[in-house]
């Protein structure tokens, strides 16, 4: 086992407010170790466990942060559904060696009187971001402040909220943030997909229909990656998805892998995206052409 390696159920700091965080963050580094962040909003499943195990490859000490962020929700989104279980997340957390978890409560995170909005344009202005106004706003609102309250050396986040990813490395450098922001590929179930904490809102019908996603987006990045022209593609695949049960499809789009720029054909890294519902059920998934 290497210095790294998690302990087995190792105990968990719980931390609350941002001066118990920085403490700790200050006691590690003055003990010369380093420190990766990643950022939750709880309901862990494996994706978030890989997260962990990824950070502690790279980082001495991982504090995971569990805040269900109610900014990046839309008035007729789930925030009062999302699952929640701090106390059975915190014990997955010390099966996957984490540290500490940040357990911060609203009012820590949006004291009275909280008038800053991080927003980045362009990026935003497509997919996820004309369909959920306001969600990425929120998103980099949150993570400026969990990037600023931890300083970590490292965060971490899954590629399956690629667009998220991709707003986040966008601010982090140019608001000169000093973390390193390191994507992680998108953890499936054996028939592919994609694992995500809203899963558990699916019936057993929707669930045997949702890995359709998961290969429709294959197909569609087969194709263009022989060369096709997008368009043909994506037709076919949202008919497939239409069949498969999803509705509506709100999008399935080829995108440039950095700018997000939606292209009619692929010349560079690309990559392909979708947010469907099945039922009341939104799913995203993307992958790499
Ligand atoms: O991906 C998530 O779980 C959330 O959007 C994040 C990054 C924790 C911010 O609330």
């Amino acid at each position: 086992m290497s210095a790294l390696s998690p302990s087995p159920a190792a105990s968990v700091a719980r931390l609350g407010d941002v001066p118990s965080l920085r403490a700790q963050v200050r006691a590690w580094r003055t003990a010369g170790e380093d420190v990766a962040l990643v950022p939750t909003m709880g309901a862990l499943h494996e994706g978030h466990l890989t997260l962990v195990r990824q950070a502690r490859e790279t980082c001495r000490r991982v504090i995971v942060s569990i805040f269900v962020n109610p900014t990046q929700f839309g008035p007729s989104e789930d925030f009062s559904r999302y699952p929640r279980d701090p106390e059975r997340d915190v014990a997955l957390l010390a099966t996957a060696g984490a540290d500490a978890a940040y357990l911060p409560d609203v009012a820590t995170m949006y004291p009275p009187g909280f008038s800053t909005t991080v927003s980045v344009a362009g990026l935003t202005e497509q997919l996820c971001g004309p369909l959920r106004p306001g969600h990425f706003a929120g998103v980099a609102t949150v993570v400026t402040k969990l990037l600023l309250q931890a300083l970590p050396d490292r965060a971490l986040f899954g590629e399956k909220d690629y667009q998220q990813l991709q707003v986040i490395r966008r601010f982090v450098r140019d608001l000169d943030i000093p973390v390193t922001i390191e994507g992680v590929p998108t953890v499936r179930e054996t028939d592919g997909l994609a694992l995500s904490s809203r899963n558990q809102y699916l019936s057993a019908e929707e669930r045997a229909a949702a890995p359709h996603l998961a290969a429709v987006l294959r197909r569609v990045a087969d194709a263009v990656r022989a060369g096709a022209e997008t368009a043909p593609a994506l037709a076919e695949g949202r008919a497939a998805l239409e069949a498969a049960g999803f509705g509506p499809v709100q999008y399935l789009s080829v995108n440039d892998a950095d700018s997000l720029a939606p292209l009619d054909r692929v010349a560079g890294p690309a990559r392909v995206l979708a947010a469907a519902y099945l039922g009341r059920t939104r799913l995203i998934d993307n992958v790499a052409v």
